[in-house]
């Protein structure tokens, strides 16, 4: 069975004050870890203060992009290694947003990916199609190689551990989201390309959210499908009650 995750995607919002008020009011409120992993992804420049706010608490703390070289001259990036030495947890990888507007490519996520599970990071992998590619069936192919590409060189036994996302772009922040049926197809879709890579197992063990305007009103029904396991969720993750409300449900799938 495999354990429900919710990440909070807060991209570029909150200053450090109400970064600060969330995590502690959500840390102390969360369910047991045993059920489910809530992780709030945020700003690289206030990770290490969350990450000693969150420390005896059930909230993982993660980042939203990282550069895949451990140090260099490069202006503005931030690297595995120093993410690391903050103590995160887990960091987003190829969201469409840093694919889009900073050219993030397949190659680049790849190497992203080996740089995470060097420092012991768990990476949250971002796949999905435009409303053009799939208004014209291309969704299929778009994510299988996003994917395969994003998995090259690595075993079963790292794969296993990873998080993939799939978040198509139509419906992040659109208030459109995926129905579950189109949803679950898609991280059927997912899992089926994982254990053409690998074997069942490894597929199995590996954990889909779905991204795109998830909410309270939605996440039960998401969630009650067979291929997602969790959500990562942009809007509704910036406030406390709205982002424990998404963490309740996932507690809720297992019991
Ligand atoms: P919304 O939940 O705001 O649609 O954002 C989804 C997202 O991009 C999470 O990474």
């Amino acid at each position: 069975m495999r354990k429900p995750i919710i990440a909070g995607n807060w991209k570029m919002y909150k200053t450090f004050d109400e970064a600060v008020t969330f995590v502690e009011q959500v840390a102390e409120n969360l369910p047991t870890a045993q059920k489910v992993d809530a992780v709030i992804c945020a700003t690289s420049l206030f990770v290490p203060t969350l990450t000693a706010i969150a420390q005896d608490s059930e909230l993982a703390i993660g980042a939203q992009t990282m550069h895949y070289e451990n140090e260099g001259a490069f202006t503005g990036e931030v690297s595995p290694a120093q993410l690391a030495s903050v103590g995160v947890d887990y960091v987003v990888l190829g969201h469409s947003e840093r694919r889009e507007y900073y050219n993030e490519t397949d190659e680049a996520v790849n190497k992203k990916v080996a740089a995470a599970l060097a420092h012991d990071i768990v990476p949250i992998i971002c796949c999905g199609e435009t409303l053009q590619e799939r208004e014209t069936q291309q969704t299929a192919t778009k994510v299988t190689t996003q994917i395969t590409k994003a998995l090259e060189g690595f075993t079963a036994q790292q794969v296993a551990h990873f998080v993939i996302a799939y978040e198509p772009i139509w419906a992040i922040g659109t208030g459109k989201t995926a129905t579950a049926e189109q949803a679950n197809e898609v991280c059927g879709i997912i899992r089926h390309v994982i254990a053409d890579m690998y074997d069942e197992t490894t597929a199995n063990a590996v954990r889909i959210q779905y991204g795109g305007s998830v909410k309270s009103e939605n996440i039960d029904e998401l969630l009650a499908k067979e291929h997602i396991d969790g959500a990562l969720v942009g809007g509704a993750s910036l406030e406390p009650q709205s982002f424990l409300a998404l963490v309740e449900a996932g507690a809720r799938v297992n019991d």
